[in-house]
């Protein structure tokens, strides 16, 4: 078989037909469905008239083309590498095409597949070329319309995108549904479930005061579980209103819950499809963070609407412009009902964590790549991550006002094309006068800048100088970089903790203010400083780079205490425990006794003693860095003195502070019945951060508390995070038990079963590797569904670093026996699985060999483009 090849941006060709209107006709049957398709086509004007028609097609037998109700003979068109090519057509006519594919067999999740009792599709990207010949690109868009044919009985739900315009009976028990979608869509977009389903319906009034059905389609026994998605669908219509002036432009919006999906959900025009792990929730079976996650996540799919459906994308290099923009919508839309800098915390610590990872190791690419061998690979937390940082960056630099005029100026202009990147920079250049050009780099280079600042005091003329550099690291395939246009928002902090007024060039910027750093090194003056001000940098992470500043340590405590931002007083007890951790890994290399720095523990005291007003942010400085973070710091990366040492940090503060943890934890007891509001979220963060607290501690009181909440049965927050810390405790006494309990009590929800298999393969102790193997012939467990797979295999390689780095290689085989096997069911989360195997570069010889050695097992395999492209650049 010859090697997949990569596609370039630069070949990208308009192209040579357009089709206007696409009209589809779905006889299901569950291994041999059969699709019509009648395609309304007409040549571009500027193609030539000889320019042949090519469609694409993956895995369908074909069972009849026509051109104008003409069947074709087989030496008018040919079928070559998932294309059909048809040379000679005239200049506007109608195609017809009858195909059989099989949705049974389908265990790529890609195009049309059955899920439990239930047919659905997911077409994006290209998807769509798995249902039936069609220009499967972005840039091709045309009003759909569906006919759905099933069987009255096993498919009484019949749906597809739009308005639903005929209904009726047909012979031998089958019934049929007719969908119309007025928007024209690239074919992506297009989406059909059919089955056994049941629905919620609510409504909502637009601000012209046009009234849209709302419909959460579920299976029976989900039916209570839909409130909260239904809530958060309705205040992210209003905040799209309010925020963008974006209204929703069909009289029906429905959502459906799908057990068996790639990813979290998909915003198909009008019938948006979930994962259901990402829109069921109640209190009994769904956790704080993933009632927030939910909300996120709904109205990711909904803003997309405009962001993506209305306004989409010319080619899938420009993934971006849509995924970055509607993560910027759904953080800034959280951050409007949460805490806002919790939110923040969050997202900086994915992108300084998982991002600047990805930008640092062997899959790095730009936020707008210019090749790639899989499209599906590219679904990356620097597309929609970094893709997001960008645009905040770009409303930062405009102003929320021009932002805004900018953002409508391109909705209005650009709606119903299929447009770039630059098309939406140009637009925020054109409204705000601002010369973007350089900024537009942020777009094209790989890699994570890294910003090296440094301050110097001049006692007598009372000044502040601080000097930046920035320097963008070498990435596959990019070996220089340019300087970026990086805003860095700072502040100074005076010694009694007051802010500095920051005076430049005898001007105020008031105590807060952005600067533009555009060269390699810069240098600001501030006049009028007193000495002993410490420097708050990059505020609420206004860019996204790497930071470093040689802060001292009471520095740290003194940004910790003072600083106006929020955002960053976490951040200086972040690098303040940094520091300290690190230090205790010098001692574990050495052998020697790992003692905390008191300092850490003071500012620990500190922050538990002082009252706050925001125990949300509280709950995130009490944490300690994760093992993730600290590596990122590490040139070496030495997984076990990270783990042992942040272990002994935790005990440390835990024994220093048992009594403040403790009042912490019965201070934040709920009275009231659970309801996932802000505030009581943040109680329950601080509740259950001072819980893991007291169980380091050791003390069997500590576990008792932990398993009186477990027993108590509140709510899976606290319950949750109770059989976690009995679970990952040394007691099995107290953890079996309690495992055995929650298995048994929840053993039909498999959402709950997903996070029973987590919570078991994410334990410390050094039998968590057998419990993966074991759990995998668990009868709930199930390789072809993805949400099984994250659930033991992801969160067991991705959050219990110190199992899946065993010495012995069993965590890397472990990993590459999987992966190998989703190569041939599921290649788009084989490729997602594999990450973890290609991440040796900064770690040690023995097992950098190692897992290099797994890699080539898996290359020796026939593997999917997916797949192939992942190890080829892992190895290269
Ligand atoms: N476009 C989807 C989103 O961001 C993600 C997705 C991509 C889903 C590919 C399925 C397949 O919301
Ligand atoms: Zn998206």
């Amino acid at each position: 078989m010859a090697e997949p090849q990569a596609i370039y941006l630069s070949d990208y060709r308009p192209p040579a037909y357009r089709i206007d209107k696409t009209e589809l006709t779905f006889d299901l049957d569950p291994q041999a469905t059969r699709v019509r398709a009648r395609l309304h086509v007409t040549r571009h004007p500027e193609s030539k008239a000889q320019a042949a028609l090519t469609l694409h097609g993956h895995g369908l037998t074909t069972e009849r083309i026509a051109i104008d109700g003409q069947a074709l003979l087989e030496s008018e068109y040919r079928i070559e590498a998932d294309q059909l090519i048809i040379d000679r057509v005239p200049e506007t006519f109608v195609l017809e095409t009858e195909v059989i594919i099989d949705p049974t067999s389908n265990t790529a999740l890609e195009g049309l597949y059955v899920s439990g009792p239930m047919f659905c599709t997911q077409c994006e990207p290209e998807g769509f070329r798995r249902i039936t010949w069609y220009p499967d690109r972005p840039d091709v868009m045309a009003v759909f319309t569906t006919t759905v044919i099933g069987d009255r009985q096993r498919q009484p739900v019949l749906l597809s995108n739009g308005n639903p315009i005929e209904r009726g009976e047909l012979p031998d028990g089958r019934h049929f549904v007719t969908w119309e979608d007025p928007h024209p869509k690239p074919a992506y977009l297009f989406a059909l479930v059919a089955g056994s389903l049941e629905c919620v319906r609510d409504s909502f009034t637009t601000m012209s005061g046009r009234e849209v059905a709302l419909e959460i389609w579920v299976e029976a026994q989900n039916l209570e579980k839909t409130d909260w998605a239904m809530a958060s669908l309705k205040r992210a219509m209003t905040w799209d209103e309010e925020a963008y002036g974006r209204e929703y432009d069909l009289d029906l919006f429905m959502i459906v819950a799908v057990d068996d999906f790639n990813m979290g959900a998909m915003e198909n025009k009008g019938l948006n499809i979930f994962n259901s792990a990402a829109v069921l929730a109640n209190p009994q079976t769904t956790t704080d963070a993933t009632f927030q996650r939910i909300e996120g996540i709904v109205a990711h799919e909904y803003f997309h609407n405009w962001s993506g459906n209305r306004v989409t994308c010319r080619d899938w290099f420009q993934l971006a412009l849509k995924e970055g923009f509607t993560v910027f919508r759904d953080q800034s839309f959280s951050s409007s009902i949460n805490s806002a800098p919790v939110k923040r915390i969050e997202d900086v610590a994915l992108m300084r964590t998982l991002q600047f990872a990805e930008d640092a190791g062997p899959t790095a690419h730009p936020v707008r790549p210019d090749h790639f061998i899989e499209i599906s690979n590219f679904y990356t937390l620097t597309i929609y991550e970094k893709g997001a940082e960008i645009v905040r960056m770009l409303s930062h630099l405009l102003g929320e006002e021009t932002f805004r005029r900018g953002s409508d100026l391109y909705f209005e202009r650009f709606d119903g094309q299929a447009v770039r990147v630059e098309d939406f920079v140009e637009t925020m250049a054109e409204v705000s006068g601002e010369d973007l050009t350089q900024f537009m780099r942020w777009y094209a280079q790989a890699g994570t800048p890294q910003l090296t600042a440094r301050s110097d005091y001049d006692a007598e003329k009372r000044r502040f100088t601080l000097t930046i550099a920035q320097q963008t690291p070498p990435t596959p395939g990019q070996e220089d970089k340019q300087p970026l246009h990086v805003p860095v928002r700072m502040g100074l902090m005076a010694a009694d903790g007051q802010p500095v007024e920051l005076i430049i060039n005898g001007e105020s910027h008031g105590t807060d203010t952005v600067l533009h750093l555009r060269e390699a090194e810069q240098q600001w003056v501030f006049e009028n400083v007193d000495e002993g001000a410490v420097p708050s940098l990059l505020r609420g992470f206004s860019a996204p780079v790497r930071l470093e500043y040689p802060w001292s340590r009471d520095e740290l405590s003194h940004l910790m205490r003072f600083d106006e931002d929020g955002f960053n007083r976490w951040d200086a007890t972040q690098r303040l425990a940094l520091i300290a951790i690190e230090e205790m890994m010098a001692a574990h290399q050495r052998n020697e006794l790992m003692a905390l720095d008191a300092r850490l523990i003071e500012a620990f005291s500190y922050l538990l003693r002082e009252p706050t007003d925001d125990r949300a942010v509280l709950a995130e400085m009490l944490r300690l860095p994760s093992e993730a973070w600290i590596a990122e710091q590490q040139r070496r990366v030495d997984i076990d003195a990270i783990h042992g040492a942040r272990r002994a940090a935790i005990e440390q503060l835990a024994d220093n502070l048992f009594p403040e943890f403790e009042s912490v934890y019965h201070a934040n007891q709920q009275s009231e019945a659970y309801a996932p509001t802000p505030e009581q979220m943040a109680s329950r963060s601080l509740k259950n951060v001072a819980l893991s607290y007291l169980v380091a501690n050791g003390e069997v009181e500590a576990l008792n508390m932990a398993r009186a909440q477990y027993e108590a049965d509140d709510n899976m927050t606290d319950v949750r995070a109770a059989l976690t810390l009995l679970a990952h405790s040394d007691r099995a006494d107290l953890g079996d038990p309690a495992i055995r309990a929650f298995g048994e009590r929840w053993a039909h929800d498999s959402l709950v079963m997903d996070q029973w298999f987590a919570t078991q393969v994410t334990r410390p102790q050094a039998d968590a590797l057998e419990r993966v193997r074991f759990l995998m012939d668990h009868p709930a467990f199930s390789i072809k569904n993805p949400n099984r797979v994250r659930a033991l295999i992801g969160a067991f390689t991705q959050q219990n670093r110190v199992n899946f780095h065993r010495l012995d290689g069993e965590g890397y085989r472990l990993l590459a026996d999987v992966v190998i096997e989703l190569n041939r069911l599921n290649p788009e989360i084989a490729a997602r699985m594999i990450v973890p195997l290609t991440r040796y570069h900064r770690l040690d010889e023995k097992r950098q060999a190692l897992m290099r050695g797994e890699l080539e097992r898996i290359r020796a395999e026939n593997l999917s483009r997916n797949v192939f492209e992942v190890v080829e650049k892992a190895l290269a």
